[in-house]
């Protein structure tokens, strides 16, 4: 159900306007002349059964995709389908692969003793191993493993990551990333992974895209203290002021803060605990915030800067 979703937001324009889509479709010919009229739109949409097909078809099309799709996953999901690769112990230095997951929102949490803290949930949805690279594969130093989460309609990846998902034999994910593993934590690709991957009271570091700002001046980008509100300011309360020494050196240092575009960059939240692990739904619950806005993929990894948690919080 979930790969529909993106159908409900363009199908309010495709009542009174036709896409370049119903321009292919077999039976346009044999639709109204009145079609052809302001057929200008662009719009690149996965939804081609929306725009030619009678109601129940539509339903019938969602309906047996969306079955295709859990049938596909489902079949991954058997332990007993083949041979896991084999498990080895924990040693000192050994990594493990990390997940995709998607930000669903904050909510609060309380802990048996009254104390409140803010988290954010975190859903594991439709995660799966997909690609195993070996160390000569990857960097020469560390094998890794390829991990894509949410499932997606084949119409937007490419033949060549088609290949990938079809060699693991799992549906065609929005987000893939790579995960540095070691080598006894390696893991057969198609295998899926959960949130009970993680237990509430470890450490993870969480990746994604912040929320974009546009292009923004240097009190919001960089929080420089902007100018005095009077005494003869014209025009300059919100301005970066001076931005170099003349005469000596004569120059603009590189990297000087200036207005630019701000946000939409990959950021990491480091360090963040997990409160708890509903394995029902497979959420994880954060502590803090994190990057992105709602419904954004991010990488959870295991947290690297242990050492931040032996010191003592100012
Ligand atoms: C949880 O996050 C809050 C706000 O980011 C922070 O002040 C607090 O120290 C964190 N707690 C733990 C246990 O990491």
């Amino acid at each position: 159900v979930k790969v529909w979703k993106c159908s409900s937001l363009i199908s309010r324009d495709t009542a009174s306007s036709c896409s370049i889509t119903a321009l292919i479709s077999p039976n346009f010919f044999s639709r109204s002349p009145s079609h052809l009229v302001g057929c200008i739109r662009t719009v690149k949409t996965t939804t081609w059964f929306d725009e030619h097909l009678t109601e129940d078809n539509q339903e019938y099309m969602r309906k047996t995709t969306a079955e295709e799709y859990r049938r596909q996953t489902a079949e991954k999901l058997n332990p007993l389908k083949d041979e896991p690769w084999q498990r080895h112990e924990w040693t000192e230095g050994s990594r493990r692969v990390g997940l995709v997951a998607v930000k669903l929102g904050m909510v609060p949490v309380w802990s048996k003793t009254g104390e409140r803290h803010v988290v954010t949930m975190l859903q594991v949805q439709d995660c799966h191993v997909i690609k195993h690279l070996s160390k000569e594969e990857f960097d020469g130093h560390t094998a890794a493993l390829v991990v894509g989460g949410k499932n997606v309609s084949p119409f937007n990846r490419s033949e060549s990551q088609m290949e990938m998902f079809r060699n693991a034999g799992v549906p065609p994910k929005q987000k893939v990333t790579t995960f540095k593993v070691s080598d006894n934590a390696l893991i057969k690709p198609g295998t899926p992974l959960y949130a009970a991957h993680y237990r509430p009271g470890q450490y993870v570091d969480v990746t994604a895209k912040s929320i974009g700002k546009g292009f923004q001046g240097v009190m919001k980008r960089w929080g420089f203290k902007g100018q005095p509100a009077t005494h003869g300011q014209t025009k300059t309360h919100r301005r970066p002021g001076a931005s170099g020494p003349g005469g000596d050196p004569a120059k603009v240092f590189k990297g000087k803060k200036m207005p630019g575009r701000m946000g939409n960059v990959y950021v990491t939240a480091h360090g963040l605990k997990i409160w708890r692990v509903n394995t029902k739904y497979n959420v994880l619950y954060v502590n803090g915030s994190i990057p992105g806005h709602k419904n954004c993929l991010l990488k959870v990894k295991r947290h690297t800067r242990a050492h931040k948690h032996t010191q003592t919080r100012k």
